[in-house]
C-alpha cells in the first residue's frame, strides 16, 4: 500500500514536474504548497495530475472568513485539487465553507517547535471539531509520535492522519506510522536529495516494512 506523500516545495514548474514524475511510482499523492503555486501558478495542480495520475493535495492552510476560504477553495478544487488543507482554529463556519466544496484536511497540530505555543493547547478542541465535521483527514506532527498516538486515540475511526515532519524536521517514518499515522508527508529529504526517485523508493520500502 502506498502511504507516502511528496511535499513538492519548489518554485519552478519544470523542476516540480520532473521530480513528481520520477517519484510517482512510490507515492500516494503529491502535496503542493504556496511556494510552488506562487512560483508556477495554479495551473501546476492540473499539470501534476496529468503527469503523475495521482491525487493532488493543496496545502494552503486556509485560515480566513468563510467567504474568502470559499472563494479560494473553489478555484483550487476547480484546478483539479483532490484535497484542500484548512486550519481549524478559525472556527467551524470557516472550515465548513471549504468542506462544502470538496474533500478537506484540517490542521490539528503542527510539526515545528513554535506549534507548542498556540496550536498544541488548542488540539483537543480541534479534534472535537474534526469529529463533529468528519473531514477526510487531519494534519498531525511526525516530529512528535506521542502526539500522533494521542490524536489517533481521540479521533473518530475512518478519519485519516497525515503527518509532515519526517526527514528534514527530524521525524522517523516507522515511528510515526506505528503511532497511528496513515500517511507520511516528506519534502526536502526527497526533492533536495541527489536522487529523488531513490530517496522516495527507500521511504516506500521503509513504510512497507512497518
Ligand atoms: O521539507 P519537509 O519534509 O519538512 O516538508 C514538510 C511539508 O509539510 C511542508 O510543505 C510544510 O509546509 C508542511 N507542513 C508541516 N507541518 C505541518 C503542516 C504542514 O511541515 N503541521
Amino acid at each position: 500500500m502506498k502511504r507516502l506523500i511528496l511535499a513538492l516545495d519548489v518554485y519552478e514548474r519544470e523542476r516540480a514536474l520532473e521530480i513528481a514524475e520520477c517519484t510517482a511510482d512510490y507515492l500516494w499523492a503529491v502535496k503542493v504548497n504556496w511556494p510552488l503555486i506562487i512560483g508556477s501558478g495554479l495551473g501546476i495542480v492540473t499539470e501534476l495530475k496529468q503527469v503523475t495520475g495521482l491525487p493532488v493535495i493543496a496545502d494552503l492552510k486556509l485560515a480566513d472568513i468563510p467567504n474568502t476560504n470559499g472563494l479560494i477553495a473553489r478555484r483550487v478544487f476547480g484546478a483539479g485539487a483532490d484535497y484542500v488543507i484548512a486550519h481549524g482554529f478559525t472556527g467551524r463556519d470557516s472550515v465548513k465553507a471549504v468542506m462544502e466544496l470538496g474533500e478537506t484536511i484540517i490542521v490539528v497540530e503542527m510539526s515545528h517547535p513554535g506549534a507548542r505555543e498556540f496550536i498544541q493547547p488548542a488540539t483537543d478542541k480541534l479534534i472535537e471539531l474534526t469529529n463533529e465535521l468528519e473531514p477526510f483527514g487531519v494534519i498531525a506532527p511526525a516530529t512528535r509520535p506521542e502526539r500522533v498516538s494521542y490524536i489517533r486515540s481521540r479521533l473518530k475511526d475512518g478519519i485519516k492522519i497525515l503527518t509532515p515532519g519526517v526527514g528534514a524536521q527530524g521525524g522517523k517514518a516507522g515511528e510515526v506510522l506505528k503511532a497511528g499515522a496513515d500517511y507520511i508527508i516528506v519534502g526536502r529529504s526527497i526533492y533536495e536529495s541527489e536522487n529523488p526517485r531513490e530517496s522516495a523508493r527507500r521511504l516506500h520500502e521503509e513504510i512497507l516494512g512497518v
